[in-house]
Formats: C-alpha cells, structure tokens, sequence
C-alpha cells in the first residue's frame, strides 16, 4: 500500500503532496482543484512499469501515455508532436514527477522527461562503491525484445534498491487499473478482456449478486449468446433475457467497478467519480460489494467524487465493514500549488451535524 505521495508539474498540478494515504481514499475538491490530474499522475506513474494499455487498449490507443494524453478528447495526440500538453503550464524542462512511499518505508520516485517517451524510474544505485542516481524505464512496447531486457534490469535495480521485495512492488505499480468516465462507457470492450477470468473464478456470482441487490434485476445468470456474427453478453431473467449493453447506466456503471476490483489483486485502483448514474441504493450496494473486494483482493482505491452521498454510504459501510477510508479535500491556488487536507470520518460528520457540506470547506 501507498501510505504517501508527491507529484511535481504534472497538467493542473506544479505540486501536490498528500500523507496519511488509507486503504480506501476519496478526493474531494472544486472543479479544476486537480482531481483528474492526481489519478492521471498515479496512472503515468505506473507506466514506468507497464507501458501499454490494457483496458483503454483500443482505436489507436496502445500505451497509458497515447491515452493520458487524449482521454481528455480524442483527437489524435501524439507524443511526437503535442507531449507538452501533459506538463504543468507546458513546461517541459522540468520532469514530470511522481514519487510513493509504501507501507514499509520504500521510497519510489518516477519521472517523465521531454526527451524520452516512457516515464522512467529513479533509484539510487550503488556503483563501485559511489552511490548514484540511475534511470530505469520498463518497457519499449514498440521492441519486444528490449522490453524484456529492460524489465529484467528494472528487476535487478529494484530488488538491490528494496531488498527482495521488488517483485512486490513493480507488480502492485503495473497491475494498477484506471476507471474513468471513458471506461466507463466501454462495457462490451472491457466485458470481453475481462469476462474469461470472472468466469474462471466463477466471479460472474458476485456480478449477479450486485444486479439483484442494487439494481433490482432478477439476475439468474449471465451468458454468452450469439447474435448474428458477433457474441454479447446477455442477463437471464425468470422469463427472457437481456443484453448487458441494454441494462441501465447505473447497473453497468456499477459491473464495470465491480468487474475490475473482483480481478485486481495487491494492487491499486483508480476510480474516477463512481456516483455517475447511481441511485443511492445501487450506489450502497456498489460500495458495500466493492469494500468486500478491496479487503479480500488487498487493493488500494483512490476515488474521486463530487458526491456527499457517497462519502457518507462509504463511511457507514467502512465502519461496518473494518475498512479504513480517508476522505481528502483538495484546494489549488492560482500558480498551480495544491494543497490537500485530509478529513476522518468523524471530521466528515461532525460537519454534517453542523450542517457544513464538506465540499464547500473552501469558501467556509
Ligand atoms: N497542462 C496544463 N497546465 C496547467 N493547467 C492545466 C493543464 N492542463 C489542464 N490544466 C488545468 O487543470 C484544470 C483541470 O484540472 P483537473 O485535474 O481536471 O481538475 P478536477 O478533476 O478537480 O476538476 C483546468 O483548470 C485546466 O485549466
Ligand atoms: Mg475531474
């Protein structure tokens, strides 16, 4: 688990250092606070590890750097022609950069220069006797074979930098996945990478378990069927069927967290205003089934939200559950500086009780 983190000259943000970093941890702030940046910089951030996209893996979009800059607008950005895009008022002297600190104390820093498309991670390195910086980048998706070179040596560099425990790391920074309102409206895309290992595991039961509760769909089953060329899944009902596609918003908002957190495991998850679509209820459901995942997978979560809902739902199950949250607000200041506070539930009802909505801290 990450316990801090500081990121430096990435988009909205020149600098931003949160502590305290939780099991479950949700960002609150105005619009243009830095938000969607701070999930960004984590993902460009794991990109040092695993370069290529998995699930935005689609039209052109290969790696997490072609789809970091354009998740914003698909306009065909390329790292060639528009990188700046993805620093902090384009500066791009400086690098990008984003450093962790895990539970047990190991310190990892990443960065992305102007000069080198992969971000690249920072280790100290001990050389003859002199201790020195190195850089290390994983992976080249364009040459396989320095991709496998390179990751091995990033293995070296990492297990004589924390001592055995390298594996741990790159694996928890490269399996972390990105649910943002884009994903968010690819079920039948994400379906069909993740579907055969749900099915493995007969997660497909939590899926239905989560449709019936929440979202009041008399799920028995979900199965493939055919429909002319192509395959869809489909929902069985008592008496008929129907396609995931023409379940509600709110339902396939709720399978498509669901289906990532059942299959992510010692690592992180980014989840980015999950209150999209949600009527309270299914949003309980989603969070209580979703909780039961992250303690079960030891998965970290990092939400975004506008919603005071939902930040009240999640401290209720949180308790109920044994879960630990912590709830951020986030400011930033006109040169770009974020600053960022972090709330315990009983910060969160206390001004609840006052009748302050902890989103409005800042004009409070
Ligand atoms: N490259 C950049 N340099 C400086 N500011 C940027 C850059 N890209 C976006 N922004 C600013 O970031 C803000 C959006 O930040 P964002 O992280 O999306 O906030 P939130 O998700 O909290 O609404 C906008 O005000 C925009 O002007
Ligand atoms: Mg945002």
């Amino acid at each position: 688990m990450i316990t801090s983190l500081e990121i430096k000259n990435y988009r909205a943000i020149k600098s931003c250092k949160i502590e305290g970093l939780s099991r479950v941890n949700v960002f609150i702030g105005r619009n243009n606070s830095g938000k969607s940046s701070l999930l960004e910089a984590i993902y460009l951030a794991s990109a040092a590890f695993k370069f290529e996209e998995r699930l935005h893996k689609k039209d052109g979009i290969s790696d997490k750097i072609s789809y970091l800059l354009n998740r914003r607008g698909f306009r065909g950005l390329t790292w060639d022609r528009d990188r700046e895009v993805l620093w902090h008022m384009y500066k791009c002297e400086d690098p990008i950069e984003v450093e962790f600190v895990f539970c047990d104390g190991i310190k990892l820093k990443t960065k992305l220069f102007e000069w080198h498309e992969h971000p690249i991670l920072e280790v100290p390195y001990r050389d003859f006797d002199h201790m020195c910086l190195i850089h290390y980048g994983a992976v080249n998706s364009k040459n396989k074979s320095m991709m496998k070179t390179s990751t091995d040596l990033v293995m070296r560099v990492l297990d004589e930098f924390v001592g055995g425990r390298g594996e741990k790391v790159r694996r928890f920074l490269s399996d972390m996945e990105f649910i943002d309102a884009n994903l968010m409206r690819e079920i039948e895309h994400v379906e069909k990478i993740l579907w055969r290992d749900l099915l493995k595991y007969r997660l497909d039961k939590i899926i239905i378990r989560m449709l019936k509760s929440g979202y009041d769909v008399e799920a028995e089953d979900i199965t493939y069927v055919p429909y002319g060329e192509i395959f869809q899944l489909v929902v069985k009902l008592p008496d008929a069927i129907v396609r995931v596609d023409d379940l509600g918003d709110g339902a396939k908002v709720s399978m498509m967290i669901i289906m990532v957190a059942a299959l992510s495991k010692n690592t992180a998850v980014l989840i980015e205003e999950p209150e999209n679509h949600q009527h309270p209820s299914g949003l309980a459901k989603t969070l209580e089934i979703f909780l039961e995942m992250v303690m079960e997978n030891r998965v970290q979560a990092f939400i975004t939200t506008h919603s005071l809902e939902l930040i009240k739902l999640l401290n209720a199950i949180a308790r109920e559950k044994n879960v630990d949250v912590a709830i951020f607000f986030m400011e930033r200041d006109k040169a770009g500086n974020v600053n960022v506070r972090r709330l315990t539930p009983e910060n969160v009802s206390v001004l609840d009780r006052m009748g302050i909505d902890p989103r409005f801290l800042d004009i409070i």
